[in-house]
């Protein structure tokens, strides 16, 4: 395992661009390998998580290749896939793991599916729940991967989403594809909607109204040419490091603006953020433009309630801007936290004690007591191999008084094998 030194930095300046979205990337290969036709994904995320998506739906017998900078998928229809007589192995993804699953309770074929020793921690159940409710049927270690899935015919279902999870919402929506009947969900508090915009863009038959999607299977979906936004997750360790940092710009091309993912902008701006938005387009379905952010005066907010899942993914490298900023950040209502790669909530309260910065946690979250900007403590800081922990303090490390260290940096090749790269770029010492 690999330990970097990052930072300090005096400034950050610079125009970059982040690769595809870690989310649409993976759909694109799912729903390009449902429809029918050639499905030629442009800035596809070229990362350990979406390289082995492809590798599984290969498996399932989707021919997959790439020329030139963009991959083409030559889909069959939803009932081309073929049984692997390989369990199918997601690495570290649980958006693979279960939006896959979704798709294979659909098939009458049985299949296995497992990933790393992260993702045979996390709860496979809230997915098992519902896709067996339609009719699926499942073995698994307790609610945890390995799962066998046993599909069938399944029918269509209504079913309330007992949290907010665009991967639980997405695998139904795929299975309810192929079901008998229509389905409808209900979102409590609104998550991602990637998989309903790229759905729709592709024709399947799916509808939208107050907080409720609805599917009716039967009609077959068509390829059609995606471009992949750049990563807002990505994008947002170096916004925050703009805004940060003294005497900086930094401007973050092409970005992607789903407003179910810009959480991270309205919450920096809330706290004095200057960040404004420029050539703002759409894109198959989804809207795009740059982000620009210049050094900043951050104060302490409260965040919860619905914002939670528009910046989920956000809150470690939030939690590392909410500690530089003056005043108290308060954290609620994010308990998801605790079932991502790593138990988030426990992860960043560790690495922001030993960097010097005073916090308590909540069962659902943390007050945050930000240093009103001193330069964070020298230490070593373990990443406990969760990729966005590792970019969090590697940005606290630019405004470290003499940088961080950091464990286990290879983690990043989960999302944005290029991280580093970018972090010499823009970082001027
Ligand atoms: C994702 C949904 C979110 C997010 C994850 C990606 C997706 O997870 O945290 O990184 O692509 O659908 P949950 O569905 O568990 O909230």
């Amino acid at each position: 395992m690999k330990k970097m030194h990052v930072g300090p930095a005096k400034n950050c300046r610079k125009t970059v661009t982040v690769q595809g979205d870690k989310s649409i990337s993976h759909r694109a290969i799912i729903i390009g390998s449902m429809a029918k036709g050639t499905t030629i994904v442009s800035n596809f995320l070229e990362a350990e998580d979406t390289l082995n998506t492809i590798k599984v739906y290969r498996e399932l017998g989707v021919k997959i290749e790439k020329t030139k900078n963009k991959y083409y998928i030559y889909g069959r229809g939803a009932g081309s896939l073929r049984q692997s007589h390989e369990a199918l192995y997601v690495g570290n993804s649980g958006t693979n793991i279960r939006l896959t699953m979704g798709v294979l309770s659909a098939k009458n074929f049985t299949s296995v599916i497992t990933g790393d020793g992260q993702i045979v921690k996390r709860p496979m159940g809230r997915v098992i729940e519902p896709l067996t409710l339609m009719g699926a049927k499942f073995e698994s270690n307790q609610g945890k991967a390995p799962v066998t899935i046993l599909g069938g015919t399944l029918k269509g279902i209504e079913y309330k989403l007992p949290m907010a999870s665009a991967q639980v919402k997405s695998a139904v929506l795929l299975a309810a594809l192929g079901a008998r009947g229509k389905t409808t969900i209900k979102e409590p508090i609104v998550s991602r909607d990637h998989t309903e915009r790229m759905l729709k863009y592709f024709g399947a038959p799916i509808t939208q109204s107050k907080g409720v999607i609805t599917v009716k299977p039967g009609k077959e979906m068509k390829a059609k040419p995606v471009f992949v936004p750049g990563d807002i997750s990505s994008a947002a360790y170096f916004i925050i490091a703009g805004l940060m940092m003294k005497n900086s710009v930094i401007r973050v091309k092409n970005v992607g603006l789903n407003p179910t993912r810009t959480g991270i902008i309205e919450v920096m701006k809330k706290m004095g953020g200057r960040i404004k938005i420029s050539g703002l387009k759409v894109k198959n379905n989804e809207p795009v433009g740059d982000v620009i952010s210049s050094t900043s005066r951050l104060k302490g907010v409260t965040i919860g309630g619905a914002m939670i899942p528009k910046l989920i993914d956000e809150i470690p490298v939030i939690a590392v801007a909410a500690a530089f900023a003056a005043g108290k950040t308060v954290i609620r209502d994010a308990k998801e936290l605790r079932y991502k790669e790593t138990d988030r909530i426990e992860t960043v309260i560790k690495n922001l004690r030993r960097i010097g910065v005073k916090v308590e946690e909540l069962p659902d979250g943390m007050v945050i007591h930000g240093n009103g900007g001193v330069p964070f403590k020298y230490a070593d800081i373990d990443s406990f191999s969760d990729h966005r922990i590792a970019m969090a303090f590697s940005v606290a490390a630019l405004s470290g008084e003499n940088g961080l260290l950091i464990k286990d940096v290879e983690c990043v090749n989960t999302s944005f094998p290029d991280f580093f790269d970018i972090m010499k770029k823009i970082s001027v010492k």
